[in-house]
C-alpha cells in the first residue's frame, strides 16, 4: 500500500496546471484531494475530473495571498476529511518582466504575495493541523529553476522563488523532528498557462502597464519556451516520485544541471578567493557558529 493512502492533500493553485497534475498523481496514490484556487470555473471543472477519475475532492476558492481564505480551506478540509497530512504550495505568478529602471511597484507586490506570502500563510496554517494528529506528514512548496540562479529582466519572480528555496531549506530543518517531510519543486519549463498568468491578478494589483515587457529582442520569449516545456502530467508523477525517495529537492530537467553546476563552482570559487586574501587568515579554519 502507498504511504500516501487515505491521507488527505491540500493544494493551492489546483485547478490546472503543475497544481492540477500533482492532484492527479496523489489521488492515484488514494489520497483525499482539496483543490484551492482563486478560478472558480477552472476549480469545478478540476474537481469533475478528479471525481470522474475516482479521487475523493473538496473544492474550495481560494487566494493564496489571503491567511483568512487559508483558515476556511483548513476548516473545510477538516470537516470534509478529519485530517490534514500535505501541503502542496503551488500557486504562483509570473509576475510583469522587464529592466530595474522599469519595475512596477504593484507587480512586485503581487507577486511577493502569492509567490512567497501565499506559501508562508499556507505552512502557518496547515503546520499546527498536520502536527496535532502525530502521524507526520509533508510541504511541498513549488519554486523553479529560477530559485537555482538569477534570471535577468525577471527580478521579482526570480526573487520570490528564491525565497521559496531558501524556505524549504529553513522549515526542512525545524520540521525534521516532528516528522513532516518539506520537499522543493524546481522545475524549468512545462506547458501550462503560467506566461498568461495575468488573467489572474487582482484589481489591487493591476498598474497602467502591467503587460508591458521591455526585454531586448525577447517579446513573448517566456510563452515560446513554455510551450515547448515538458508536458505537465510528468510533473505530478515525479513529485511522488521523489516524495517516496525522501527528497528535499525535486528537480524535473536533468539537462539543467549543468547551470547549477556553475553557479556552484562560481561561487566556491569566490570562497577560496577569500581565504588567500590575506584580510582574512585569522578565520580561515575557525569553528563554525551555526544555529
Ligand atoms: N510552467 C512552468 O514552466 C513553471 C516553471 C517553474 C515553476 N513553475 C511554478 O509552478 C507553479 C504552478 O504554475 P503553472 O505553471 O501550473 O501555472 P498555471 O498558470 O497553469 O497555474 C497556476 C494556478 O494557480 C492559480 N492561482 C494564481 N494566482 C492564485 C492565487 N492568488 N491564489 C490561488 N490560486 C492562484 C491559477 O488560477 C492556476 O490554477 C507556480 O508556482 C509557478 O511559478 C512553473
Amino acid at each position: 500500500m502507498s504511504q500516501f493512502s487515505g491521507k488527505t492533500a491540500v493544494i493551492s493553485g489546483g485547478a490546472e496546471g503543475i497544481g492540477l497534475s500533482i492532484a492527479k498523481a496523489l489521488g492515484d496514490q488514494k489520497m483525499n484531494i482539496v483543490l484551492a484556487d482563486i478560478d472558480q470555473e477552472k476549480l469545478q471543472e478540476a474537481s469533475l475530473e478528479l471525481k470522474d477519475a475516482g479521487i475523493s475532492v473538496l473544492a474550495v476558492a481560494l487566494d493564496v495571498a489571503n491567511e483568512t481564505q487559508w483558515q476556511r480551506v483548513a476548516e473545510l478540509a477538516v470537516a470534509r476529511f478529519g485530517k490534514i497530512h500535505m501541503v502542496v504550495n503551488n500557486a504562483g505568478v509570473g509576475g510583469a518582466s522587464g529592466s530595474i529602471e522599469n519595475e512596477q511597484t504593484k507587480s512586485w507586490h503581487w507577486a511577493l504575495d502569492v509567490n512567497l506570502m501565499g506559501v508562508m500563510y499556507g505552512a502557518k496554517v496547515m503546520v499546527p493541523l498536520i502536527k496535532q494528529h502525530g502521524e507526520g506528514g509533508w510541504i511541498v512548496n513549488v519554486a523553479s529553476m529560477a530559485g537555482m540562479g538569477g534570471v535577468p529582466y525577471n527580478g521579482a519572480y526570480t526573487a520570490t522563488k528564491t525565497a521559496v528555496v531558501a524556505l524549504s531549506e529553513s522549515w526542512a530543518g525545524e520540521l525534521h523532528s516532528k516528522g513532516i517531510k518539506v520537499s522543493v519543486l524546481c522545475p524549468a519549463f512545462v506547458k501550462t498557462r503560467i506566461y498568461a498568468s495575468e488573467r489572474n491578478r487582482p484589481a489591487q494589483y493591476q498598474t497602467d502597464n502591467a503587460n508591458v515587457t521591455d526585454k531586448p529582442k525577447a517579446p513573448n520569449k517566456t510563452k515560446g519556451m513554455v510551450e515547448n516545456g515538458i508536458d505537465v502530467s510528468i510533473v505530478g508523477k515525479r513529485v511522488v516520485e521523489a516524495l517516496n525517495q525522501g527528497e528535499l529537492y525535486i528537480f524535473t530537467h536533468p539537462n539543467y544541471r549543468a547551470v547549477v553546476q556553475q553557479r556552484f563552482e562560481a561561487i566556491d570559487a569566490a570562497f577560496e578567493r577569500a581565504a588567500q586574501s590575506p584580510l582574512l587568515q585569522h578565520i580561515v579554519n575557525q569553528k563554525l557558529d551555526m544555529l
